[in-house]
């Protein structure tokens, strides 16, 4: 174990929070980073790269998230930091620039390839579509095997302070895979209102993305990941949970179940 800071990254997102969390519950110090977080750390801004870096000996990288290719910005990083890096990348090639380079320049680096996260229906982007009652999506009827943000941050906590990690890629999914219309039916019946999944052309998804300020290059790179489901090419199940944690990763009815308790 380390008494060196460990700088999380996206401190206050998703994944990051909950890293955040289970190394301070061990006792472990960590520099909490963000634009907005303990520890200030913008990519736009690398006048606050070197005091978030100074003292720490691991980070968690989750790369800048509008950016669909941020190689020079983690390239940029990565001069300045010659310790373990876990990075988040995602299944889905387009996804992989960020991995790629952390594998090219960290001294010892682990890779998080995670599926679409569980959490995304209640802390993030579908969670206006589930107060609405309707996410339209362009994934057809294809599946997905979603996964827990906690069984991410648990991989990313082992890769960070236990041995036999460094030079590992996780492909992390969920134990089941499920259409986006059986997730919100799951949703819906713990909701106790209506909720329900409609395919959609990816002109409106597209559209919608472009709404929210998503730059068009992430857009198209998020319509393409959708195109993937619906062409079942993501339906398969991984085994990193299992390979970094030795047991099995949570379903996502017991995450439905304790989301939305009323069930
Ligand atoms: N969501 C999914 O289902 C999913 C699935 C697979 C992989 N991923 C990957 O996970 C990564 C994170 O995406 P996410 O959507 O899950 O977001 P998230 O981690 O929940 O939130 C983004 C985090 O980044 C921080 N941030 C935003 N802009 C920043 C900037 N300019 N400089 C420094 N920090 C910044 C935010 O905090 P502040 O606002 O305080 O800066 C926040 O802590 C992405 O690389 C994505 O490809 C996501």
């Amino acid at each position: 174990m380390t008494e060196s800071p460990i700088l999380v990254l996206g401190a206050t997102g998703k994944t990051g929070r909950r890293v955040v969390t289970r190394l301070r519950d061990l006792g472990l110090p960590v520099k909490a980073a963000s634009r907005s977080g303990e520890t200030r750390f913008d990519w736009d801004d690398p006048t606050t790269w070197d005091a978030a870096l100074d003292g720490v000996s691991k980070l968690y990288l989750v790369p800048p998230p509008l950016s669909a290719d941020p190689t020079q910005e983690i390239t940029a990083l990565l001069q300045k930091f010659s310790g373990h890096v876990v990075v988040l990348s995602a299944r889905g090639a387009g996804f992989h620039p960020a991995e790629d380079v952390v594998r090219k320049l960290a001294a010892e680096w682990t890779v998080l390839r995670p599926t679409w996260f569980f959490q995304n229906f209640n802390e993030d982007l579908f969670a206006p579509a589930v107060e609405a009652g309707e996410l339209a999506l362009p994934a057809g009827d294809g599946s997905e095997p979603f996964i827990d943000a906690d069984d991410i941050a648990d991989v990313a906590v082992a890769a960070l302070t236990q041995d036999g990690h460094a030079g590992q890629t996780y492909d992390l999914s969920g134990p089941e895979s499920l259409t986006w219309a059986e997730a919100a039916a799951h949703i819906e019946r713990a909701l106790g209102r209506p909720f329900a999944y409609r395919a959609c052309p990816p002109e409106e998804f597209h559209a919608s993305l472009t709404a929210a300020g998503v730059p068009e290059d992430l857009t198209e790179l998020l319509v393409q990941s959708m195109l993937e489901i619906a062409g079942g090419e993501s339906a398969y199940l991984s085994d990193g949970v299992q390979r970094a944690l030795g047991r099995p990763p949570r379903s996502f009815t017991d995450f439905v179940t304790a989301t939305w308790p009323s069930a």
